[in-house]
């Protein structure tokens, strides 16, 4: 991967700015776009905004006609998808045979703005003075600039935006426009838009499978009363949704009149609200803009927009304000030293997508793209348990409990799928879905990927760990642990060929450059973790919640005979290992393949295997695309020695290439924890910044949510060494040989803990909660009461 960018944005902790706009004329570069054509696209994600139920690409309101190369208007609700018939050449037994994609939504952000018949465009007249900042403080982006028009018209422009975070159906905008030198007419121009259609072929290029054309049917379009309205229906999944604004027009901050007329389409509505407006007078056009699904209709949007324009923008800005003071409190990390501003702008830039992605109403998940773009269909990955759940985990537990109930909500589905995959009882969650079924049609790369059930299996006991939250493990956790441990006692044998060890074969670990395999370490590791902890769950159970056992027993079919069978395995897992080098090989035939060498690679398909070469070409050779032993071994370091760890640390280092981009971020965390600074610091530096500066020259289809949430692990996890296990919550950490100090938060058991690191000391302040225990450097310590610290000396 790329380090050697300057940075895209200029350098300022909580903002980021884009300081210059498109313009068609713009020199073509060699692949026939302008610089800023392509900074378009890759712009909108940058200032994309979310909720967790809806999301918007930072898209222009003019509603420019970017082509599918340069720009793509999108609007999502999470969990609204649809599907189609996959085609397949040659499909095997239990493909999926229908395809899931996040949907692209009307639009409604469209304002046009006239002044005495001119229309603004940025492309046409003149702009200065021009910024669109993204606030990570306040959860707003704002765009302002002064136009002057073909005809020499001036006018400062201002426009805000927010996703509320409070009201979760609602996108709300405020269009400011105060003419600099002349008395005149504006005309504001709102417009729903419903022609629209995924850019399925741009996102999704190899591979046949997505919606193709536009998969909205129209139920119900009108325009009236200053507000619009659509509702549809998908042709193929058969959900439905609906939209609608509403808009206020102000003058100099009083409610003003104005002329009004409507048009409507088939597929598009508008209204413009025109007025007479004075040099030096800002009228301002606030426009509420509402996305709903399930139980739809045009009064239930038309209350949500009245309660959003009671709120006003400027009283949804103040909360959404609250919002983000409330989550900054908790997860943001301070750095201090010279040159960090760089590090913090990429770390805000990064918690912030990742808090305004995750789903919370218990039946959305979260993408691998958060709600920021099509990429990867908008499908929910493991992703969200192994990189993002930890962060909201210590800092938001309400949300990552919100996002364990999806997967409890999708128990079902998983079922159903273990079946199909020959397993009697228990379940097999997705590798990649939005509505609990499979959604992956090349196994290999997908099903294969058993590891999904201890990823979740892992991220709930964590869960469990750092919340002590015992009632979640009766109410869900146990039935979770319980079913997808029996997918893990039936997919293996015991061999005899390996001394009667458990060994599971033909499954794809993290890794997807060696896929198929037999024993992968981390999935063999995994596995082990969760029957074992299904079996701590029952026994649980039995003691402290007999009747709920009880009527778990009876409604799966469940006997506890059954741990007996987990814990022999668990006890004789197989794991492969090389006595000469001293390390656990990825799986057992990872040694035997021929190694990796680069320079019979050109530069050009280096990051691009799989678009140049035949998977049996990349699969036959010993290098790695992403961390996935050494992952192992970050999660479950109190299995291994240090010198153990470093040794398969060096051997990884070796032959991984980092193509994906959840590996550099794990590879910062490991290395912080066997001494390897240096190169912890230059990993964490990548993962810090590789989205804001665009590493991986992808960002157009969306964030990368995982790495985004791997760098909060790399320095609570890396740098801090932080760890919780059953002894409780431990610290090991250290400052970074660049930074003077570091301090951020952790929620663990009810309590608020501040951690503030030094060269020579580590604080911890009890901020809020009771008597906490934890270690420290291998020592205990506690904080008798609230407010009160505890000093070490490092
Ligand atoms: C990675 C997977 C990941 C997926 C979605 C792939 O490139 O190899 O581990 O889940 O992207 O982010």
């Amino acid at each position: 991967m790329r380090t050697d960018k300057e940075p895209i944005y200029p350098v300022e902790p909580w903002e980021v700015t884009e300081t210059a706009f498109f313009k068609k004329e713009t020199a073509r570069g060699d692949n026939g776009f302008s610089a800023i054509e392509r900074n378009n696209y890759r712009n909108e994600t940058t200032f994309a905004l979310s909720n967790g139920y809806i999301g918007t690409r930072g898209t222009f309101e003019e509603a420019y006609d970017f082509d599918i190369d340069t720009g793509l208007e999108g609007n999502f609700i999470n969990g609204f998808y649809e599907s189609g018939r996959i085609r397949y050449g040659e499909a095997n037994f239990g493909s999926p045979l229908r395809s899931q994609s996040l949907l692209n939504l009307p639009n409604l952000k469209e304002t046009l703005l006239y002044a005495d018949g001119e229309q603004f465009r940025m492309d046409e007249g003149t702009v200065t003075e021009y910024a669109r900042t993204l606030r990570m403080k306040e959860g707003t982006l704002e765009r302002s600039l002064i136009w002057t028009s073909p005809g020499g018209r001036r006018i400062r422009i201002r426009i805000g935006r927010l996703v509320s975070f409070e009201k979760r159906h609602i996108l709300a905008i405020r269009y400011e426009a105060e003419p600099l030198n002349f008395d005149g007419e504006l005309t504001f121009v709102s417009r729903l838009q419903a022609d629209v259609e995924n850019h399925t072929r741009k996102t999704n290029p190899i591979v046949d499978y997505g919606p193709f054309g536009r998969r909205l049917e129209p139920l119900r379009l009108t325009a009236e009363e200053r507000r619009l309205y659509y509702e549809g229906i998908t042709k193929g999944s058969r959900l439905t949704m609906g939209c609608g604004s509403s808009h206020r027009l102000w003058l100099d901050g009083k409610p003003a009149g104005a002329r009004e007329s409507y048009e409507t389409g088939e597929l598009e509505a508008s209204v413009s609200l025109t007025l007479a407006v004075r040099k030096g007078e800002t009228a301002a056009l606030e426009k509420m803009i509402c996305y709903l699904d399930g139980e739809v209709s045009m009064r239930r949007a038309e209350e949500l927009l009245a309660e959003a324009e009671a709120t006003g923008y400027g009283g949804l800005k103040e909360r959404q304000r609250a919002c983000m003071d409330h989550f900054w409190e908790t997860a943001g990390i301070d750095i201090e030293g010279a040159g960090a501003d760089a590090l913090r702008q990429g770390l805000h830039f990064n918690l912030f997508h990742i808090f305004q992605s995750a789903g919370r109403d218990g039946r959305t998940g979260m993408g691998a793209k958060g709600l920021s773009g099509e990429g990867y269909e908008g499908h929910y990955f493991w992703d969200t348990e192994m990189y993002v759940m930890p962060v909201f985990i210590y800092t938001e537990p309400g949300v990552a409990k919100a996002l364990l109930d999806y997967r409890y909500a999708k128990l079902p589905e998983a079922r159903d799928r273990a079946r199909v995959l020959g397993h009697d009882k228990g379940a097999l969650f997705p590798w990649r879905t939005i509505n609990g079924e499979e959604a992956s049609t090349y196994y290999p790369l997908g099903t294969a990927q058993y590891h999904i059930n201890g990823d979740i299996a892992y991220a709930l006991c964590l869960y469990f760990q750092v919340t002590g939250d015992v009632e979640y493990l009766k109410e869900k956790g146990a039935e979770l642990l319980i079913e997808t441990a029996r997918v893990w006692a039936d997919v293996g044998s015991f061999a005899e060929c390996r001394g009667g060890k458990y060994c599971i074969c033909s499954v794809t670990g993290p890794d997807e450059y060696n896929v198929l395999v037999d024993n992968n370490f981390y999935t063999n590791l995994t596995a082990r973790e969760n029957l074992r902890n299904a079996s701590r769950a029952v026994r649980y159970l039995r003691e402290h919640a007999p009747e709920r056992m009880e009527e778990l027993e009876r409604r799966l079919d469940f006997s506890q005979e059954e741990t007996v069978l987990w814990d022999r395995i668990a006890e004789n897992m197989y794991f492969p290992y090389d006595e000469k080098r001293g390390i656990y090989p990825m799986d057992d035939g990872f040694l035997m393949r021929k190694p990796w060498d680069e320079s019979k690679i050109p530069p050009e398909k280096r990051a691009w295997l799989y678009e140049n070469y035949h998977p049996l070409f990349i699969m036959r050779h010993r290098m790695s695309k992403q961390a996935d032993a050494v992952l192992g071994m970050y999660l479950y370091g109190n299995y291994f020695t240090e010198e153990e760890i470093r040794r398969n640390y060096d051997f990884y280092q070796e032959v991984t290439l980092h193509h994906s981009s959840l590996s550099t971020c794990i590879f910062g965390i490991v290395a912080s924890g066997i001494g390897y600074r240096e190169e912890a610091y230059r990993y964490f530096s990548q993962s810090a910044r590789m989205d804001l500066d665009d590493y991986h020259d992808n960002f157009y289809a969306g964030i990368h949510a995982a790495n985004m949430a791997g760098t909060w692990q790399a320095v609570i996890n890396g740098f801090a060494g932080v760890r919780c296990q059953d002894s409780g919550l431990s610290f090991r950490p250290y400052l970074p040989e660049d930074w003077d100090a570091y301090a951020f938060c952790l929620r663990y058991r009810g309590r608020r803990l501040r951690v503030r690191i030094e060269r020579e000391r580590a604080e911890f302040t009890l901020l809020e909660g009771e008597r906490i225990e934890f270690w420290i450097n291998g020592r205990r310590a506690a904080i008798e009461q609230e407010g009160g610290s505890f000093v070490e000396a490092l």
